[in-house]
């Protein structure tokens, strides 16, 4: 993939990426220090952490806790702190999910999910903010187009989703002018556990390409890129935003184009 970013772009800057240690939060924490960042990913699992912080390279910081537990999440930001000062950049990107209906699913199970991405994303965002550079930072969090377009089997990240837009908007608004609050929607990424479990065979993905403006999924290293802008001097004025990077997937189902097949 060719990228119009400067590879010095995000020289200097401190990156704490919560859920980094695999799929695309890996890709956006290596892209980060690909552009000269200090990066920190953090994940329950201590090996897996250590991995991926051997993956990133340049002096990365592999830190394990579960971000429903906010004296253990800020605790792994301390560290990241500690190790590297202040954080300009966070991203919020843990997150758990399974197809499941409604019926199917105890309270413990949408409770699971609610917690671990809405939830967690409050604690990461709480967490930091004493631990950021003010002026100039930046927070990220990953939602899903599933925020806003209902999806059946996932009444649980659906509405961990949702509710992770309004937490960019309204820490925007309290934040703002010091931090800056976006939020990234990745449409289905192609390589990723979040595909494997939504969409885990060819006739399930065929379907899914068919109704994709783009007519494909999306790579990790594009997301990644959309994380290493919002992040820059060029997002200086963007914040409570949401950006779509999902090939046109939240525009609607694109198979309708062909007038061979009428409409339906
Ligand atoms: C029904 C299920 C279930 C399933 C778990 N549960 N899997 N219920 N169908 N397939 C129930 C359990 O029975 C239990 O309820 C409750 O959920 C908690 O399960 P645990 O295994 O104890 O939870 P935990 O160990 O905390 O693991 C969390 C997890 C797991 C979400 C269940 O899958 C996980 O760790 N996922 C992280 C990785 C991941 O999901 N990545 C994909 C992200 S993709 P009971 O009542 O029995 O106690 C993504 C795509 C976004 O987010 C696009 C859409 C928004
Ligand atoms: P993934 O590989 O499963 O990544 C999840 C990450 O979060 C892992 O590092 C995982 O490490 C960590 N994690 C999970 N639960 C945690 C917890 N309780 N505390 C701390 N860390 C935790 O998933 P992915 O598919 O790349 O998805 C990444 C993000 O993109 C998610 O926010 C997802 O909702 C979003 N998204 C994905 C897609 C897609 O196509 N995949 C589409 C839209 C949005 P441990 O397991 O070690 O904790």
């Amino acid at each position: 993939m060719n990228s119009a970013l400067k590879d010095n772009l995000l020289a200097g800057k401190v990156a704490f990426v919560a859920g980094g240690t695999s799929g695309i939060n890996l890709g956006i924490a290596k892209r980060f220090a690909q552009l000269g960042a200090k990066v920190a990913v953090v994940g329950r699992d201590p090996e897996k952490a250590q991995r991926a912080a051997l993956e990133i390279g340049s002096g990365a910081l592999g830190l394990s806790s579960d971000v429903r537990d906010y004296d253990a999440t800020r605790k792994s930001m301390e560290q990241a702190a500690e190790a590297f000062g202040p954080l300009d950049i966070v991203v919020s990107g843990a997150a758990g999910n399974f197809l499941a209906p409604a019926i199917g699913m105890s309270a413990n199970a949408f409770k699971t999910v609610v917690d671990i991405d809405l939830l967690g994303t409050f604690n990461v965002f709480r967490g930091c903010y004493d631990l950021l550079k003010r002026p100039g930072a930046s927070l990220i969090a990953i939602t899903a187009g599933q925020a806003i377009n209902p999806s059946p089997l996932q009444v649980h990240a659906c509405a961990a989703k949702a509710g992770i837009n309004q937490v960019i908007r309204v820490l925007a608004m309290e934040w703002g002018p010091d931090v800056r609050v976006n939020g990234i929607s990745p449409g289905p990424i192609a390589n990723t556990e979040g595909m494997k479990r939504l969409a885990p065979d060819p006739k399930t993905q065929a379907a899914h390409f068919e109704r994709i403006a783009m007519r494909r999924w999306g790579e990790i290293e594009e997301v990644a890129e959309c994380a290493a802008f919002l992040s820059s001097a060029s997002a200086a004025y963007i914040s409570g935003a949401i950006l779509d990077c999902d090939g046109g997937s939240q525009l609607g189902d694109a198979s309708r184009r062909d007038l061979s097949r009428g409409m339906v």
